[in-house]
């Protein structure tokens, strides 16, 4: 389903050796592909959220890591360059994973043969990522057909997980895709995402040009369709995962999870081991990113004559928190699904999943 390269958020043309991405700031209204063609435009699209998500985050950062080498590959310039992209958002860890592997594969070239192997990485970097997230999409799919009781599956998910998360396939939504593809009958319970809205802008967006059925629903009521049966499993992203097994995501993760713990529903968290920060223990020591406070004080849309406009929510002086992340502990996580597999979230289960990715 994924074969065709138009249906991908970040697309490369080897004639041009241009790299477009999706703005995804204008989705749903409008489908608009941007050229990357400076350090400066790569790390505006991360930090203005045209590109967003965990594992797009990381591919993105590494083509304008090897952008910013062809404009001055010397040593200075790299650690620059990288420090520029690094901080442009603080809780996604793919980010930081993917300027190192750029890192790692040319600082031991001279500087004239480096912007050519960095975009050689980043490109590698591109292709794994597609090929990881169809692997999640098998492997979750193992998990979806034991949870099939005969009149298909009605699965929860929060933020955008999807293709536009990713390059191609997404994480928490490829195992649906797959299921989809399989003739399973699935539906989808789209959480809006306040305050930006991923779920209704994004997810719905992708599912409904996929013909994957989906109704969006307020964040809030998800605890309720739950209790009333209506949700056979939830299955979220991750943009950090402990060395432990607890999961950073989207803020609202882990009100799920503990409205499916005590409504005794299948938690499962998708994500690439790319994902994984070994360096980090614990979810307590995962940078949160918080964001600006107008983003929850006014909301952007379409009017009746289909201009764009921001209107303000709240009074005026009004004050307001935006934090755009939680942790769920690993104890709420009924299952890790991996490129490598499906593991226990646990020290356990990720140590288990380290070997099977050494022996790969
Ligand atoms: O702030 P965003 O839109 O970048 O947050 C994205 C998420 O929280 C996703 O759930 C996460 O990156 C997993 S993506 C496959």
């Amino acid at each position: 389903m994924f074969g065709n390269d138009e249906l991908c958020s970040l697309r490369w043309d080897s004639a041009s050796e241009k790299v477009e991405v999706i703005d995804q700031t204008l989705l749903p209204h409008t489908v608009h592909w941007c050229h990357l063609d400076s350090l400066s435009a790569y790390c505006h699209a991360i930090s203005s959220m045209q590109v967003r998500g965990a594992p797009l985050i990381g591919v993105t950062a590494a083509f304008g890591l090897a952008h910013a080498l062809s404009d001055d590959p010397s040593n200075q310039h790299l650690e620059s360059a990288s420090a520029a992209l690094l901080a442009t958002r603080p809780t996604a860890v793919n980010l930081r994973w993917a300027l190192e592997q750029v890192t790692s594969a040319v600082s031991h070239l001279e500087p004239a043969e480096r912007a050519r192997a960095a975009q050689e990485k980043a490109l590698s970097l591109r292709a794994q990522d597609i090929a990881n997230c169809e692997r999640i999409g098998e492997n979750g799919l193992q998990l979806l057909r034991s949870l099939e009781v005969g009149n298909g599956l009605n699965i929860m998910t929060h933020c955008n997980a999807g293709w536009l998360a990713a390059v191609q396939w997404g994480t928490a939504l490829a195992p649906v895709y797959k299921a989809h593809a399989s003739g399973i009958p699935v539906h989808v319970w789209v959480s809006e995402t306040r305050p930006r809205n991923q779920g209704s802008s994004l997810t719905a967006w992708e599912l409904n040009r996929a013909g994957v059925p989906c109704t969006i629903v307020t964040d809030n009521s998800c605890g309720q369709l739950m209790r009333q049966g209506k949700v056979d499993c939830v299955i979220v992203g991750s943009d950090r995962t402990a060395a432990n097994g607890d999961v950073c995501n989207k803020v609202g993760t882990y009100l799920k999870a503990l409205a499916a713990r005590a409504s005794d529903i299948p938690f499962y968290v998708a994500l690439p081991e790319s994902t994984i920060d070994w360096s980090c223990e614990h979810g307590k020591d995962i940078p949160i990113e918080e964001r600006d406070a107008s983003e929850v004080l006014t909301f952007v849309g379409l009017d009746a004559a289909g201009e764009l406009r921001e209107i303000n929510l709240a009074g005026a002086h009004s004050q307001a928190l935006n934090q755009a992340f939680d942790v769920t502990p690993a104890e709420l996580v009924t299952a890790l699904l991996t490129e490598h597999g499906n593991f226990e979230a646990s020290s356990e289960g990720l140590q288990r999943l380290r070997t099977v990715s050494k022996t790969a």
